[in-house]
This record gives C-alpha cells, sequence and structure tokens, in this order.
C-alpha cells in the first residue's frame, strides 16, 4: 500500500471479525515498532503480546473494573480482538543512556527531561504499530488502561515495575459494516489551517 493511503486509512477501529491474525503479520508490526527513533536511541520500549484467546481475557479481566455494570458496547466490540499487543516504556534505559559519557546526566535528574520522552518514544513505536496493521489490510485500536488496573496488569502478566504500559493495542479484521465510530464521526477532523502557526503563533 501506499504510505500516503496507510496514513488516510489508518482509523481505530473497535469491532473485529472472527478471523485470526497471523503470526507473521504480528512479527511485522513488531519489527516496525522498534524502527521507531527514541531519545538517544535508548530504546527503552517493550512489547507484550497477547495473541492467544486465554491471554486475551486474561488482558480483559485485568484492565476491566471487576463491579457488576453491564458490559459496555465499547467493551464488547474491543473484547473480539484476537491479538492484544502492549507497548510499554522504561524510564531507567533512559536515565541510564543519559548518564553515559557523550550526554553526561550523571544525576539522573528527571527534571532535565521537559516531556518524558519513554513515553513519548513507545508512543511512536505504538503509531508504527498501528500503521502497519492498515497495511496489512488489518484494523487496530490504541486505547488507554486505566491507571487504576495498571498493577492488576503487571500482576497478571508478571510485568516488572519498571515498565509502564503506554496503553495498549488491539488488532484484527475489521468488521465489514463497522462504519465510522468514535469522536473523528462526531467531532471533525481539524485541518492544517485550524492548527499550524507559520514564521510565529
Ligand atoms: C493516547 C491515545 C489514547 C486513546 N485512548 C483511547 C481509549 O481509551 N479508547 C478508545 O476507544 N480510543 C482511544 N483512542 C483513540 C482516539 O479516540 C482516536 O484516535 C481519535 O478519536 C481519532 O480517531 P482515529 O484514530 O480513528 O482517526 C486513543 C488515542 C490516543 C492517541
Amino acid at each position: 500500500m501506499e504510505f500516503q493511503e496507510v496514513v488516510r486509512r489508518r482509523r481505530m477501529v473497535r469491532r473485529y471479525d472472527d478471523r485470526p491474525v497471523e503470526p507473521a503479520v504480528v512479527d511485522r508490526m513488531l519489527a516496525n515498532a522498534v524502527r521507531a527513533p527514541s531519545a538517544g536511541y535508548s530504546q527503552g520500549w517493550a512489547f507484550l503480546v497477547l495473541d492467544s484467546a486465554a491471554d486475551v481475557d486474561r488482558f480483559w479481566a485485568a484492565t476491566t473494573p471487576g463491579d457488576a455494570a453491564p458490559e459496555s458496547a465499547w467493551l464488547r466490540g474491543m473484547r473480539t480482538a484476537p491479538v492484544v499487543i502492549v507497548p510499554l516504556s522504561h524510564k531507567d534505559a533512559y536515565l541510564d543512556r543519559y548518564a553515559q559519557p557523550d550526554k553526561g546526566w550523571t544525576d539522573r535528574d528527571e527534571a532535565r527531561w521537559p516531556v518524558p520522552y519513554w513515553h513519548v518514544d513507545t508512543g511512536m513505536a505504538a503509531l508504527l504499530i498501528l500503521q502497519t496493521a492498515v497495511d496489512e489490510g488489518l484494523g487496530a485500536c490504541f486505547f488507554g488502561i486505566p491507571p487504576d488496573r495498571t498493577e492488576a496488569f503487571r500482576a497478571a502478566f508478571d510485568v516488572p515495575a519498571a515498565y509502564t504500559p503506554v496503553g495498549a493495542v488491539t488488532v484484527g479484521h475489521r468488521v465489514a459494516d463497522a462504519g465510522p465510530s468514535g469522536s473523528p464521526a462526531r467531532r471533525g477532523r481539524r485541518t492544517p489551517d485550524e492548527v499550524v502557526h507559520r514564521g510565529r503563533w
């Protein structure tokens, strides 16, 4: 697929049909993810791949509130995804990398970081996963893990405390009749004219 077509067609897909995703396709998503840029080439990211029904079920059990509320339409749709990939950021990789002689920030002071690049870089890697899904004719959705479920998520999958899930990505074959969903259908996409400032604000 042409790059411009990948960019144009990428939309969050929140409901999938029952076709499985080829393991080789998931591998390509991950191979592309690690081509993302990273500050200082720190590459402080990791990816938890859940591609069995049991693991995907465990993901939803850990990350959704355990109360008796009826399952939402959102959750019913998202649970149809056969694959979930969780991109995780690793702050220590950045503090370690920037303490090396060519950078010299041996105090490892987080105040040096105007924005947490560990999250930025992992987000860039997540976009490559989303774009590769489109290129493979699949659908995907990036979504947040509720903060009060992070510990349950870590415990369910033995994730070390030093790794933070920046969100999660469902992957699968989009249902044919999904139609427009989510806020873009309601809000409209902002145009460059609305958001670009040239020369000065
Ligand atoms: C950081 C981030 C967090 C998001 N969290 C959620 C989420 O929790 N649930 C969800 O359904 N979509 C989530 N989205 C998807 C956005 O709703 C979606 O990208 C936006 O509405 C634009 O639609 P599009 O990506 O289909 O063009 C998230 C997207 C980003 C980038």
